[in-house]
């Protein structure tokens, strides 16, 4: 399995390292003492008693390393100018709903400061009063932020407007509208409001707001910069997703720091299974190294990352299903049999996976594992279920053109093998077949899972659940017209917080003086 792990929290000067038996070797850095050991020097370094230590130095080809990535140097520094200009062009959008403030300021505080904080709030009316209270006084330093409520009925009228009303709905008992409820929701308005209010920001970040331990959050912005900084592929659109170090959990009084989380263990098996049916529907065989693999460690990664144009290309689902959905979506868009399945094929060696969003750009994706515990508000085994519930359903309702009856595409011919004319419909209507066939498969396996692990009072009404919850899915954000949003937005707002952002001005008095250009005599970025 394939994964960049992040080996030093902070590695220095930005030299890369130097890696033993490998052709990357140190920029600038003088080989001095060490080039000059052979290996009766190396021999002195074990005693008779480290035989075991030697013969595994002895044994270890970076070669033969499958963590060696092809094109990604096997290990290297990322100079810290530049994680400096990607965190100084990225927005992190923080998603919250009830979360004690403090616990938020904690968050806010271990994002680097070049980052646009933005806070999007679904927690009741008085207490979001209360975290802008917090962000208004976390911000005093000229840290630029902006803040907004997802029942903002501003907000929601200009969605409705201006091109995505299906994130919109009826208060209920009330005559006027709101954004719907939902974590995938809040950061589709987070995207939506970086992207119109301060477009020149090319990277977009989500890290959750009941993040207990700061410098875990720093950790995360800091790797995002090094997943976007270490794209093999430049140019492309990139997706950096965290896996972490641990989850812990307090078991019997004492912190068991277990690898995956309760949810993750299970969506992550079903998009490589997802993977991998793809990968026998695909008569390329490019995807061959991906059958029954578990290539996909990320599948519900809460930590995440984009470039802004794929955050706005891309269509998302609602509440807890976003992040397996990315997987599905992009699936959807690999098309195998030509340019893209290159990309797939060269990227999966590398240790991400690829896909294409509809305009057919290429899709990096970066899977890094991080060092600090994940340590966050503790939730119920029913919270868990329904997560993993909707990961799976976003698999089953939504299965990627190439395993699906109503949508299965042909393949084009294979320019090493191109099919006679004649032969080439019946050989086409076979693999339509077989890969229906896998996608049914696939599906009545989702069922079996579901039946296995099924609960009493799956749902509120005591039913037994026959299926996984159908997702709801929404078009890109890219389909909004956000100048159109911007101004609505600008002039009707109840809710939104511009702080220190002097080229936004809010009519109304939400806005606060910005105050950076006297302080630094420089403007901040968008
Ligand atoms: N704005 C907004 N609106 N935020 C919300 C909403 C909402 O309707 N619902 C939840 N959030 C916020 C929470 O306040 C929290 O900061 C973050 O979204 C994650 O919600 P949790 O309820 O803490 O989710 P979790 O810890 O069980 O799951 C997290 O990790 C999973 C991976 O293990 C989430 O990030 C999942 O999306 C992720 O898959
Ligand atoms: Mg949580």
């Amino acid at each position: 399995m394939h994964l960049i792990e992040v080996l030093e929290l902070d590695a220095g000067s930005g030299i890369p390292l130097e890696t033993v038996g490998s052709a990357y070797t140190p920029q600038g850095s003088e080989q001095g003492d060490e080039s000059s050991l052979d290996d009766s020097d190396y021999d002195d370094l074990f005693s008779d008693e480290d035989e075991d230590m030697r013969d595994l130095e002895s044994d270890t080809d970076p070669e033969d390393d499958e963590s060696v990535l092809d094109g990604v140097p096997p290990e290297v520094t990322i100079p810290q100018a530049q994680l400096d200009s990607i965190l100084g062009q990225m927005a992190v959008i923080v998603p919250c709903k009830g979360e004690d403030p403090n616990t938020i300021e904690g968050v806010l505080s271990g994002i680097p400061r070049g980052c646009l904080i933005v806070l999007v709030s679904n927690s009741e009316g008085r207490a979001y009063r209360k975290e802008v209270m917090m962000l208004r006084k976390f911000c005093r330093h000229a840290r630029p932020a902006l803040a907004i409520h997802q029942s903002d009925a501003a907000a929601a009228a200009a969605f409705n407007m201006y091109g995505l009303p299906d994130l919109v709905t009826h208060v209920a008992g009330g005559s006027h509208k709101r954004i719907r409820n939902g974590k995938g929701e809040g950061m589709m308005l987070g995207i939506a409001l970086v992207a119109a209010l301060c477009p020149q920001r090319r990277y977009v970040a989500f890290v959750d707001a009941d993040i207990t331990v700061p410098g875990a959050v720093n950790e995360y912005c800091r790797a995002f910069a090094a997943g976007f900084a270490l794209n093999p592929n430049p140019g492309t659109e990139t997706m950096v997703r965290l896996r972490w170090a641990s989850k812990p959990k307090v078991r019997n009084g004492e912190i068991d720091y277990t690898c995956e989380g309760r949810s993750s263990q299970v969506v992550n098996r079903w998009l490589n299974k997802l993977l991998s049916a793809m990968a026998d529907a695909d008569p390329t065989g490019s995807l061959a190294a991906a059958r029954d693999s578990e290539i996909i460690v990320t599948g519900n990664a809460g930590e995440h990352a984009m470039t802004m144009d794929l955050a706005l290309s891309l269509r998302l689902a609602n509440g807890y299903a976003i992040e397996p959905f990315h997987f599905v979506e992009l699936l959807d868009q690999l098309a195998p049999q030509n340019a893209a399945a290159a990309t797939a094929a060269a990227a999966h060696a590398a240790g991400y996976n690829a896909g294409r969003v509809p305009n057919l750009q290429p899709v990096t994706i970066m899977q890094i594992r991080t060092r600090n515990p994940h340590f966050h508000r503790v939730t119920d085994d029913s919270h868990v279920r329904s997560m993993w519930a909707s990961g799976l359903g976003s698999i089953y309702h939504h299965l990627p053109a190439s395993l699906n009856s109503s949508t299965t595409q042909t393949p084009s011919p294979q320019p090493s093998l191109p099919p006679s004319p004649s032969s080439s419909s019946s050989s086409l209507t076979a693999f339509s077949s077989k890969s229906f066939a896998r996608g049914e498969k696939l599906r009545g396996d989702i069922l079996d899972f579901l039946a296995d692990n099924h609960e009493e009072n799956d749902n509120s009404k005591g039913e037994l659940v026959h299926e996984p919850p159908r997702p709801r899915i929404y078009p890109p954000v890219r389909q909004l017209d956000l100048d159109g949003f911007r101004e609505m937005v600008r002039s009707e707002h109840k809710t939104l917080y511009c702080l220190n952002l002097p080229h936004f001005k809010l009519p109304r008095p939400n806005t606060i003086a910005p105050v950076y250009h006297h302080q630094y005599g420089v403007t901040p970025p968008l």
